[in-house]
């Protein structure tokens, strides 16, 4: 039934509508042509510009996918501003590590989710390193 229909459509209604358009012979005979005709000239005009996109549009750039904005996306989110105070007369151990990837579960201090992070997104964060000099 629906492909009668379609071959109906290409057999038969398609040539008709065809040769009823007023396609001009000459370039500079479109300037001729009037409202009533550019109308009626327009479904054919769409199928072309339609078909003419989807011909070249494997070759468009394609857009990048836009990636997380926000750097922080769950710590302390309450806060305007999140700002972590350390007296470095407090650190205990030789070496601390701080986060900077703001994915840590124990953020200030790195959990090494940066490690994760930049697994999944091709990212280059790693933690801040405090040394500290033992005299
Ligand atoms: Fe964030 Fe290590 S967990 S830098």
């Amino acid at each position: 039934m629906v492909l009668d229909t379609l071959s109906t459509f290409i057999k038969k209604q398609l040539p008709v509508y065809l040769k009823k358009l007023p396609l001009p012979e000459k370039i500079g005979d479109f300037a001729l042509l009037t409202v009533s005709d550019w109308l009626r000239l327009l479904p054919l005009l769409g199928i072309l510009a339609l078909l003419g996109y989807l011909t070249i549009r494997p070759f468009l750039p394609k857009k990048k996918k836009q990636r997380d904005s926000l750097i922080n996306l769950k710590i302390q989110k309450e806060n305007p501003k999140v700002v972590n105070e350390i007296d470095i007369e407090d650190l205990r151990s030789a070496n601390v590590c701080y986060c900077r990837c703001w994915r840590s579960k124990t953020f200030p201090v790195c959990d090494k989710s940066h490690v994760k992070h930049n697994e999944l997104t091709g990212d280059n964060v790693g933690p801040l390193i405090l040394k500290k000099r033992i005299l």
